[in-house]
């Protein structure tokens, strides 16, 4: 027998996307150049051409019967030379963002997911106090020209990952490792948020501003006093280090969650290896058969949901959750897989953990950041040469969740 698991009234059904995933040739961006000397598997190029088709994908997310689509908006677009705003990339967001309210579809708005213009990069970066100011007038910017198409705000998109891995695992732009350069560069960008808050708001008073975490779940191997303990710094560095200082300018915690982290600690592998997850001995474990090397958790969602509330008592966003399958049409697993996540999501629900809505991620196959195009996330495939969208499986499903604002399940 099947039973229905309804979810609030006015829950939040969404999808994610990036622009730089999608958009194609963002070529004034710090990505771009690393793209150039060979740092990612494959070149970002046309992407999925989002900046010139992205009325096809508007419609695709009016099939699938959203809510809210999580998109972001590219500084080095908006502002191709310090201080010179471009009219013609702000229209063009105007007629993206406009295509949505017309379509009765809210927005959800990062202002930074990982790219800065290459000025930026090259003049000043986030480990410079000066950023603080300059990365803020972008944001007034584009919150006086955008602000009142933008439901939503997410300052920045889980910016420990790029602090982390661009300024002391060396693998994502700046390229450095550097342990006092990534303390100043987290410092300002706390202080680049707080600022940021105060700006969106002051510009529009109601709007909910928040950034998001990547909030995996983390567990060691075994029980030891040590592991454990590895566990819990390992939890502080990718959310307190950062959630701590900006703990009061967040009107919603964003979670980014996909999987479980399960750390080892290995003897034989004392060495600096963030491609491969290996930090000095100790290891993230990895599932051989997932295209991104990940283990499914569905657990793991409830028990950042709890963690997350506990903490920081605040309305929660599930802003992204997804899973890569390889290339093709064949999706049975990101059937199964939000199905089971969502099933935690309610239980939080039911005991009163207010979450606001849910995001896919993503709505397409898209540009994976190092990883190339290889592994793909998207409720519709992109066939890459042709740039032809087709639904798989997954799409259908997630429609008819939408739709009902339930699901589904055997009893
Ligand atoms: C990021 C996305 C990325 C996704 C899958 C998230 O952490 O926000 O940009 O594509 O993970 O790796």
């Amino acid at each position: 027998m099947a039973k229905k698991l309804k979810f609030p009234a006015g829950f939040l059904w969404g999808v994610a996307a990036s622009s730089y995933q999608i958009e194609g040739n963002n070529s004034n961006t710090d990505w771009w150049e690393w793209e150039k000397q060979g740092k990612t598997n494959e070149q970002s190029g046309t992407a999925c051409d989002y900046w010139n088709q992205y009325e096809k994908d508007h419609d695709l997310l009016q099939k699938l019967g959203v809510r809210i689509f999580r998109t972001s908006i590219e500084w080095a677009r908006i502002e191709p030379e310090e201080g010179v705003f471009s009219a013609e990339a702000i229209n063009h967001y105007r007629e993206i963002l406009g295509d949505l309210k017309k379509r009765n579809i809210k927005t959800q708005v990062t202002l930074w997911w990982w790219t800065s213009p290459i000025w930026f990069q090259k003049k000043y970066g986030f480990h410079r106090r000066a950023s603080i100011d300059i990365f803020s007038r972008y944001v007034e910017k584009a919150t006086s020209e955008l602000g009142d198409l933008i439901d939503i705000f997410t300052v920045f998109n889980e910016p420990m990952v790029p602090l982390g891995q661009g300024f002391l695992g060396g693998i994502l732009p700046p390229g450095s490792k550097n342990p006092c350069k990534f303390i100043r560069a987290v410092n300002h960008v706390a202080a680049a948020h707080k600022k940021s808050y105060e700006i969106i708001h002051r510009i529009k008073p109601e709007a909910q501003v928040g950034i998001t975490y990547l909030y995996n779940w983390y567990e060691s191997e075994g029980s030891g006093f040590f592991l454990n303990a590895i566990n819990r710094i390992a939890q502080w560095y990718r959310i307190g280090l950062l959630g701590n200082k900006i703990k009061d300018y967040q009107d919603y915690i964003g979670i980014n969650y996909y999987r479980l982290g399960k750390i080892r600690f290995d003897m034989k592998n004392i060495k600096l290896d963030s491609r491969h997850q290996t930090y000095f001995g100790f290891t993230i474990e990895e599932d051989s058969n997932n295209p991104m090397r990940w283990i499914t958790y569905a657990k793991g969602m409830k028990l950042v949901l709890e963690e997350a509330y506990e903490k920081y008592k605040k309305p929660i966003f599930i802003t992204e959750n997804g899973t890569p399958t390889n290339a093709g049409i064949e999706d049975d697993n990101r059937v199964e897989y939000i199905k089971t996540h969502l099933i935690e999501v309610h239980k939080c629900i039911e005991r009163g953990i207010p979450v606001l809505g849910y995001n896919y991620w993503s709505l397409l196959d898209n540009f994976e950041w190092l990883d190339g195009y290889r592994p793909r996330f998207g409720l519709v495939e992109i066939d890459f040469s042709t740039l032809e969208r087709k639904p798989r499986k997954s799409f259908y499903e997630y429609a008819k969740i939408c739709k009902e604002n339930a699901l589904e399940i055997d009893n």
